[in-house]
């Protein structure tokens, strides 16, 4: 018999609980015996994947005995024009996820400092707990990234910091002066990663461009991802735009085929089609006015949201409520983990899955009375 495992595994995974994601549709089914359910859990599209990219899967199906191209070609090339950058400004990841690890595997080394709001995407810090970095956490203020506070948190040991925008569980998002200033009172010589997974879902006038700063070299690492409004979580593709000597010292531990070829040609394929892009959008404005209505009808409290999810407070165990749901077919995201218990996150659907959320939400809270 092995010695404790806990004991031979590394000391600081001792203390990681790990992430939980939300409840995948076939489980709640088979938990249940139901059919037909709605998740609403994990801020995925509700409209599904863009069809150019279902029919650029269909078409390379055929070819997934070969192996991926490692380098992306053709996705980078499609991806600097887009974003007005160098290939070489480009590292492509199995999700963003992916990029955020290879990031800090990439800087960070046992003790160094890490700063981050809290509550903001658990990633963070399960993936610097893992590498033994001092957290300083600064608290959201009214559910926003408390930049000022959080400038102020940097210190001479500060390696890394992350800001997630818009963030997520609360769907807020920082002015982009707010975000011009922040970025000019970091010392040169930190880590700023911006995780922008939610971006296109930002009204124009409210999106950074904290691309120019990378274009000037600024250490920065911008993250997009495939997995929300391109409608393809499942093919786990995501992407970093930073300066090239970030890139390059990233590649040295990226598995050399981290993302695989099937999400390769749907991402490039998705690129193409803005109608997609704004189907979604719409549909995530007409969910979001309708939810924010029925809430308030409810007397429940929410935070607006600049993404395609909202944060509710029910004002009771929303662990609760949300496993109260499950029976009806609804999943929706509790907020335990992130230190707010009396809330839970859903994400905006399409107009049946949200009057199916109101309506099972109305049930559950009528019987948790
Ligand atoms: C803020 C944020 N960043 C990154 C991700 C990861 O996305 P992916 O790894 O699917 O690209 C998520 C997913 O929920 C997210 O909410």
């Amino acid at each position: 018999m092995p010695r404790n495992i806990e004991e031979l595994a590394l000391p600081y995974l001792k203390h990681i609980t790990p992430y939980k994601p939300g409840k995948p549709i076939e489980e709640v089914e088979r938990e249940y015996g139901i059919k037909d359910s709605v998740k609403l859990a994990s801020n995925e599209n509700p409209l599904g994947p863009s069809p150019l990219a279902l029919q650029a899967l269909r078409e390379a199906i055929e070819g997934i005995n070969r192996y991926p191209d490692g380098g992306g070609y053709y996705l980078k090339q499609a991806l600097a024009k887009k974003h007005g950058v160098e290939p070489e400004n480009l590292v492509l990841g199995n999700g963003s996820n992916e990029v955020i690890e290879l990031a800090a595997r990439t800087f960070l080394s046992p003790q160094d400092e890490v700063v981050m709001a809290d509550p903001a995407f658990l990633i963070y810090r399960l993936v610097t707990a893992a590498l033994g970095c001092c957290q300083i956490m600064v608290p959201l203020k009214d559910f926003r990234h408390d930049l000022k506070a959080m400038a102020e948190a940097v210190s001479p040991r500060t390696k890394m910091v992350f800001v997630g925008n818009p963030n997520n569980p609360t769907g807020t998002a920082v002015e982009p002066e707010e975000l011009e200033t922040f970025i000019s009172s970091l010392p040169e010589d930190v880590v700023l990663v911006l995780d922008e997974a939610y971006y296109e879902y930002l009204p124009i006038d409210a999106r950074p461009d904290a691309i120019k700063h990378v274009r000037e070299g600024r250490l920065i690492l911008c993250l997009r991802t495939f997995s929300k409004i391109y409608g393809l979580a499942g093919l786990r593709i995501g992407y970093g735009i930073a300066p090239p000597g970030v890139v390059e010292a990233m590649n040295k531990i990226r598995q050399p085929f981290n993302v695989n070829s099937l999400a390769q040609k749907a991402a490039l394929a998705s690129l193409e089609d803005r109608q997609h892009l704004e189907s979604t959008r719409a549909i995530n404005e007409a969910g979001k006015r309708y939810l924010y209505e029925k809430f308030q009808e409810m007397g429940l409290v929410y935070v607006p949201t600049a993404a395609n999810f909202i944060l509710v407070d029910v004002g009771r165990d929303g662990e609760e409520v949300a496993r109260a749901l499950l029976p009806k077919g609804v999943i929706v995201r509790p907020m335990g983990g992130y230190h707010l218990p009396t809330h839970f996150r859903v994400t905006i659907g399409t107009p049946p899955e949200n009057e199916r959320f109101i309506q099972s939400l109305k049930e559950a809270l009528a019987f948790s009375r």
